[in-house]
């Protein structure tokens, strides 16, 4: 089966290479023409794990390409992908759906066969509706089938995810639109992921419904991990103890200093805008984008009070290590280190900052921290260490080499990847998340 994917951003990509593997002809089509010359050269635009090789394979396999034209790039193709971004509009939250019209449009006006449109980037629901009626208006003459499949991939492990996935939702209101979609998923058919077929409208709201449901689980446990502060708790055995119960579940209950990502953020305050616009409120979600916000600020705060509090802090040196809002990952969107860094910055903290593979993308979001080439060369001098994100060379640091080269031996770990005891005993003042 030949498949389009307009739009090559972590989603159209990913999925792109991973259909090319399972066997399907697919041309991925992006308007950006250094990334598509970039492609062409075996140059991946984002950093996730095993991209390049899959990439790499499926290209000389001649099942992967990459182009400009969207009209060469669709023809012949049963199903058209539309993986564009729908960033958060500016002003009001809504998910800017201006991309998405755009394609939709193009489709409509270069279609030479029968095919089914499928929105795999994050919209709105009723998008689906808005698509079908610009691809009529363009007088196209070709039967179209206008299908949601929202994609749950997660950066850093998106191959994996894309191709063991938890479930398939597709959303169509007609046979030829499940027939195509049941082709396009058969190689995962025969693994045995789970495809459930809904209403269009509801395969949209499933998307926002997931995400909004696993950032307000992250945000329940960072609550519950500032009551086990208070309470001289500790918040890994909550998790543990709640997430034992099959209805609850283990995942998404690491307390931390809150969710970021170019998802989560812009998902929620599209979910409230879709709820505020049919007079419906999610109270539940409001609550958690407001105390999501506030946390990463608060994190700063927390640091400042390892420091000694607001007065000792001043001309201070803290060592940021790990500036991405997740590992392995490039991606700094809505990173809580950005706001830590602005909440030290303006305490009149100095910040150095390190990461393994986010210091290109970070160092004009934070124009004030000096960027280094390696941990050790930020904690060089500094009276504090935030560990941020948990990438696994932040694992096992050595203590001693840090104790040496820092000013003083104080570790907040916003990620708990330490243990508290062994911190202690190794002559550190250790301050982490959750755990009196
Ligand atoms: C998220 C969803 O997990 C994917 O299913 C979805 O497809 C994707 O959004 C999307 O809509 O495109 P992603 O943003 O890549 O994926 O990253 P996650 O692994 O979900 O992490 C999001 C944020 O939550 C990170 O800042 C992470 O550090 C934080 N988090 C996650 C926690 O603080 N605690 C946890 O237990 C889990």
């Amino acid at each position: 089966m030949k498949i389009a994917m307009v739009g090559s951003g972590y989603v159209g990509l990913v999925s792109g290479a991973c259909f090319a593997d399972f066997g399907h002809e697919v041309v991925c089509i992006d308007k950006d023409q250094s990334k598509i010359d970039r492609l062409h050269e075996g140059v991946m635009p984002i950093y996730e794990p095993g991209l390049d090789a899959l990439v790499e394979s499926n290209v000389a396999a001649g099942r992967l390409s990459f182009t400009t034209d969207l009209a060469e790039g669709i023809a012949g193709a049963q199903a058209i992908f539309i993986a564009v971004g729908t960033p958060s509009r500016r002003g009001d939250g809504h998910a800017d759906l201006s991309f998405v019209h755009a394609v939709a449009r193009e489709v409509g006006e270069n279609l030479a066969n029968d095919a089914v449109v499928v929105t795999k980037s994050t919209v709105p629901v009723g998008t689906g509706d808005e698509v079908e009626r610009i691809i009529a208006e363009t007088g196209c003459k070709h039967r179209v089938s206008v299908v949601s499949n929202p994609e749950f991939l997660r950066e850093g492990a998106a191959i994996g995810d894309f191709k063991r996935p938890d479930r398939i939702v597709i959303g169509a209101e007609d046979d030829f639109g499940r027939e195509v979609m049941r082709e396009v998923y058969r190689p995962l058919f025969l693994n045995e992921s789970p495809i459930l077929f809904v209403s269009r409208r509801s395969a949209e709201l499933i998307k926002y419904a997931a995400n909004a449901f696993l950032a307000t689980k992250i945000t329940f446990i960072n609550e519950m991990a500032d009551l086990c502060e208070k309470v001289g708790a500790n918040v890994q055995d909550v998790s543990r103890g709640i997430g034992m119960d099959n209805r609850i579940g283990p995942k998404f209950l690491h307390a931390g200093p809150g969710y970021g990502g170019s998802c989560f953020p812009k998902d929620t305050l599209a979910l409230l805008k879709t709820a505020e616009d049919y007079d419906s409120p999610v109270r539940i979600v409001e609550a958690v984008v407001k105390t999501n916000d506030s946390r990463k600020r608060a994190m700063g705060r927390k640091v400042i009070d390892a420091l000694g509090g607001m007065e000792a802090a001043r001309g201070k040196k803290v060592a940021l290590l790990g500036l991405t809002f997740k590992p392995n990952t490039d991606d700094m969107r809505d990173s809580p280190a950005i706001a830590i860094a602005q909440a030290l910055g303006d305490a009149g903290v100095k910040v150095a900052g390190y990461d393994p593979e986010g210091m290109e993308q970070a160092a004009p979001l934070m124009p004030d921290v000096q960027m280094c080439k390696s941990p050790y060369e930020a904690i060089e001098g500094a009276d504090a260490i935030a560990i941020v994100t948990e990438w696994d060379a932040f694992r096992a640091l050595d203590l001693e080499r840090v104790k040496a080269l820092a000013n003083a031996p104080v570790m907040v770990d916003l990620r708990n990847i330490y243990k508290p005891d062994h911190m202690q005993s190794a002559g550190f003042t250790y301050v982490s998340v959750g755990r009196g």
